[in-house]
């Protein structure tokens, strides 16, 4: 099984990709990383332990990390998923609860002990991963890799330049694009092509089993988001895309090329700037994907939904 830790900030999609993360057959989900994004991380992390609970998800353990960007004010996004970062489906209080250590303590002692086939995931800003590199160099050839839901070739989503999970903490995706480990990015381009359609509602709800059905109903709360806030006919699932493809490597295609994160732009902070065409001769970082198999992501997805009640 492919090891991996997901660090998130459910977030609905975020919570898609716990749902794969923790039942797809050749995955070990070592542990569940909360961050500041969506929402504060105190919410983030309730809303993590809420998805376990429900899901039955009691062996992984969940721990808190950073509260705030490296070096920015917090932003949240309660315009796409809610004040509670996870708005829509009425979710009981958590039965499991936080693990006592910190997120970046949980992710380097992981590490350290591994024997480097460690995959990051991650669905958030990349506060905490950049924390622990920088705190403990050390991880660092320990780590298989990165593959990271964030930024986008062209166009951004929080603003016309910048995605939101790369736009929230510039500085530490700066620090992951440039630790000089395997970097699997997975742009707006491709979240965009894993579209909930009505045809994607129906298989989740025709089973109706409990975990399908809260899938479907986090995704009819995000679908009216992304109506309201870019005019979306279907909501893209971005966070799963992540995840899927450490578990099938060939199912997004990608392009090495050199990614600069812009920290500085008056207009354009936390671009991911893509080299499709080499133009800056500098050392490629990034597998930056750009086509999706969409009905293989989709069986692969609801396939893995349905193993739960
Ligand atoms: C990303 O931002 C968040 O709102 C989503 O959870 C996803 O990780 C998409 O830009
Ligand atoms: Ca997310």
């Amino acid at each position: 099984k492919q090891k991996i830790i997901l660090d998130c900030d459910p977030g609905h999609d975020d919570a898609l990709a716990i749902l794969l993360a923790a039942h797809h057959p050749t995955l070990e989900l070592l542990a569940i990383t909360t961050v500041a994004g969506n929402q504060s991380v105190l919410k983030t992390s309730q809303n993590a332990l809420k998805v376990c609970s429900l899901a039955n998800i009691r062996t992984v353990p969940v721990a808190m990390g950073m509260e705030r960007p490296l070096l920015r004010p917090a932003r949240f996004a309660p315009d796409i998923h809610g004040e509670s970062g996870l708005d829509g489906p009425v979710l009981p209080e958590p039965t499991v609860s936080l693990a006592s250590q910190h997120a970046v303590d949980l992710m380097i002692e992981l590490l350290l002990q591994s024997d480097g086939d460690i995959i990051l995931v991650a669905t958030a800003p990349l506060t905490n991963i950049a924390y622990a590199m920088r705190r403990e160099p050390a991880i660092l050839p320990k780590i298989r890799g990165v593959s990271l839901m964030g930024g986008a070739i062209g166009l951004g989503n929080v603003t016309p330049s910048a995605e939101f999970n790369i736009w929230a903490d510039p500085e530490a995706a700066a620090i992951v694009f440039g630790c000089g480990r395997p970097i699997t990015m997975v742009p707006l381009e491709v979240t965009h092509q894993a579209l909930a359609t009505e045809a994607i509602f129906e298989r989740l709800r025709s089973s109706q089993r409990m975990v399908a059905t809260f899938a479907a109903d986090l995704l009819t709360f995000f679908a009216e988001s992304y109506r309201t806030a870019f005019g979306f006919v279907a909501p893209p699932v971005h966070d799963p895309c992540a995840v899927a493809a450490v578990i099938d490597p060939m199912l997004i295609a990608t392009q090495l090329m050199s990614v600069c994160i812009e920290t500085s732009g008056e207009w354009s902070s936390g671009r991911t700037v893509c080299d499709v065409y080499g133009k800056l001769q500098q050392p490629a970082n990034a597998y930056v994907g750009h086509t999706l198999k969409v009905d293989r992501f989709w069986d692969l997805f609801i396939d893995t939904i349905l193993t739960y009640a």
